[in-house]
């Protein structure tokens, strides 16, 4: 009995319709959920966030790069985005010099905006259903290639649902976008790596570009001529801050969540992917600090790669005391129970799970292998030099610019020496193996390939070249050939094989939940592809006795402010207006009319559901008027991509008044505010 009601009662609290804030739909497909939306303060229509008849607020959003979420704030093509999101940008305008990283970077005119060859945003032009094309056997690249109009968009078929549903995306792409803005560091990164994904947070964390066009106005090129993108919608900017229980909705990209998965895949990446990622991660971070406290010139070199590192490695950790906190593989067990027993006389769905369940005990050896290959194997960068050499054409000064090869080889031995440790014989290339024994170890042998390599630096790289080196004998490519051989027949082709297989039984899984949940409305896994996630500022109980309030001031900028500590040395002029209490407009009163307390906004929490991707996101208000940047999730969050806890899972966001505060206190470029539209 007891039994049978804890699986229940886990089975309950597991499915049923998707719980509050839980989701992230499609702006076209919004449907009923509007209602939705509208009780709870949402002001606007489903006309406004998607249309293709009008312009709407999906018109101000585009993808960032590849990987964040960006949104136009003026009809001159200014764009706020993360610190974070800019950073490699930032990093590649920055050096001992002018260290923009350090100190910020404002562009006083437009002459003065900086260029950033390889960066790109995308503004959603249309998406459209294709599930009936692509089921009546349309090709999804010929669909794709259609939708291009000879190089005018571009544009892709993402399967949805696990192929339950297609759809088409098309973009117009530009190409020119310039930095304009960034704070310096100890705003836009305040609190570092240490603060990363945790609730309380006083970060700074935007960053401004502006996405330029030709004379009319269509993407072009980088050309000193262009001039600044008129876009069809950009974002007026609420001032009036936010309560708690105010309606809250992100629109952006978010990446990746698997929300519908088994059992199986959950206990792999607890059990066995984030344990083994994290540890080889820990050897390259501690390896990179270390070089990064010994040199400043390292320290800026080292800055991005540093700050990607420790992202996921901190992201792993949190998820995986998530997971075991809530439960996921146990609750994932209960309802697949359920589930089977729901199945067991519908044959269409009564081996699925079986089914899956052996494809992914085949699965575990080879998806370790990949891990291993990509945290142990690929991350000595020697092995892209190596590859990139063979090349006619490489352009080698990005590379070596932000390279060490001493730090490479410290990674190296050990990153390698966990890689002859843990991989199973099959998956180590004879070469590898012969190598270290011709040396006598690990150690040894990444010495002598240090010594003997002819891409270890740009000088004996450019000196290799020009006398005429074979790049394809250098020892460091022979590695890199050892193991792309061992990859590809070892490891990718099985991988792939099995990987097919699973998301094939996914299709017909996901149709038995939906048809085991009626009732349930279950929203698309992230793809990358633009989404509407809504909720409300609110804080949260956290550990025992302690309550998170939504928001964070500057005061509590002041109180982790430490000179000595690099991730909490807060910026003169920041203590100096702190000192005065020179807040200007951007001051507010948290105390009572009697006894005010002055201070500025810094950054509020709410209950979107969001993940990697959805960083420089627009958190908009009722009225569709932008409140803040989101650019993390707190820690209590981490595991949301695979399971949503509406109790604790929160956003975090910058304040927009923190930026405007920073913008005209600290950047003195108040200038840029003439082009903003503002709603009290
Ligand atoms: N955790 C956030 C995200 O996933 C912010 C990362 C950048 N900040 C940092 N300290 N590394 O991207
Ligand atoms: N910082 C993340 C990003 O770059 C967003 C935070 C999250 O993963 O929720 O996309």
């Amino acid at each position: 009995m007891k039994k049978f009601l804890f699986v229940f009662v886990a089975l309950f609290a597991f499915s049923g319709a998707v719980r509050a804030d839980e989701g992230m739909w499609l702006p076209s497909l919004i449907g009923d959920k509007i209602k939705d939306m509208q009780s709870k303060g949402f002001r606007l229509t489903a006309e406004d966030i998607y249309s293709i008849n009008q312009a709407s607020l999906k018109d101000a959003v585009v993808l960032f790069g590849s990987g964040c979420t960006g949104e136009l704030v003026s009809a001159e093509g200014l764009l706020l985005t993360n610190h974070h999101c800019g950073y490699s940008q930032i990093q590649s305008h920055s050096s001992l010099e002018h260290d923009y990283l350090t100190n910020g970077f404002w562009a006083l005119s437009r002459e003065e905006e900086l260029p950033n060859p390889g960066l790109s945003v995308s503004f959603l032009v249309r998406m459209e259903d294709v599930t009936e094309r692509i089921n009546a056997g349309e090709k999804a690249a010929d669909i794709a290639a259609a939708a291009r109009e000879d190089g005018r968009y571009s544009a892709s078929v993402e399967s949805l649902y696990y192929g339950n549903q297609y759809f088409l995306f098309v973009y117009e792409v530009f190409r020119d976008v310039r930095l304009v803005a960034a704070p310096p560091s100890s705003i836009g990164k305040f609190g570092g790596d240490t603060d990363n994904w945790m609730w309380p947070r006083h970060t700074g964390d935007f960053s401004i570009f502006r996405v330029y066009a030709d004379k009319d106005n269509k993407p072009a090129a980088y050309s000193k001529d262009n001039v600044p993108y008129r876009p069809k919608k950009f974002f007026t900017i609420s001032t009036k801050g936010v309560e708690q229980g105010d309606f809250t909705m992100i629109y952006g990209f978010p990446g990746t969540t698997r929300r519908y998965v088994t059992s199986d895949f959950v206990d792999y990446t607890l059990n066995h992917s984030n344990p083994v990622k994290i540890d080889l991660r820990t050897k390259r971070l501690n390896t990179i600090i270390a070089a990064q406290e010994a040199d400043p010139e390292v320290r800026i070199m080292y800055a991005s790669k540093h700050a990607n590192i420790a992202n996921a490695w901190k992201k792993w950790q949190g998820e995986s005391l998530g997971l075991e906190r809530l439960g996921t593989v146990q609750k994932k067990q209960a309802y697949e129970a359920e589930f089977q027993k729901w199945a067991n006389n519908r044959p269409e769905y009564k081996d699925v799970l079986p089914r899956l369940h052996a494809a992914y005990d085949e699965l575990l050896p080879y998806a370790m292998a990949r891990d291993l290959y990509s945290e142990a194997f690929s991350v000595v960068e020697l092995m892209s030099a190596a590859s990139n050499a063979t090349r006619e054409n490489w352009n080698c000064e990005t590379f070596y610019k932000n390279y060490s090869a001493q730090i490479d080889r410290d990674i190296a031995v050990q990153v390698w020496a966990t890689y002859a440790e843990q991989a199973e014989a099959r998956f180590i290339p004879a070469y590898f193996t012969e190598q270290i024994e011709k040396y006598g170890s690990v150690e040894a042998m990444v010495d002598a390939l240090f010594a003997e390599s002819n891409v270890t630096s740009r000088e004996k790289y450019e000196a290799a070249k020009a006398a005429g080196v074979d790049f394809k004998e250098d020892p460091a490519y022979k590695l890199v050939v050892a193991f792309s051989d061992i990859s590809r027949n070892e490891i990718s082709g099985k991988y792939n094989e099995l990987n097919s297989e699973i998301t094939e039984l996914y299709h017909t899984y996901m149709q038995g939940q939906m048809d085991f949940e009626p009732e349930r409305i279950f929203f698309p896994d992230a793809n990358l592809t633009l989404r509407v996630a809504y909720g409300s500022v609110q804080g949260y109980e956290g550990d025992d006795a302690i309550s998170y309030k939504h928001f964070t001031t500057i005061d509590g900028i002041m109180e982790k402010d430490s000179p000595e500590v690099y991730d909490y040395d807060v910026p003169d002029r920041l203590r100096e207006i702190y000192r005065t209490k020179d807040y200007g407009r951007w001051g507010i009163n948290t105390g009572t009319e009697e006894k005010p307390h002055l201070t500025v906004p810094v950054a509020f929490i709410a209950t979107n559901h969001t993940t990697g991707g959805n960083s420089g996101s627009p958190v908009i208000n009722g009225d569709g008027h932008l409140l803040g940047i989101n650019f993390d999730r707190t820690w209590l969050s981490t595991m949301s991509d695979l399971e949503f806890d509406s109790e604790v899972c929160r956003n975090i966001a910058v304040d927009i008044r923190f930026v405007l505060f920073t913008i005209d206190k600290i950047g003195g470029a108040s200038y840029l505010f003439d082009e903003m539209v503002f709603s009290e």
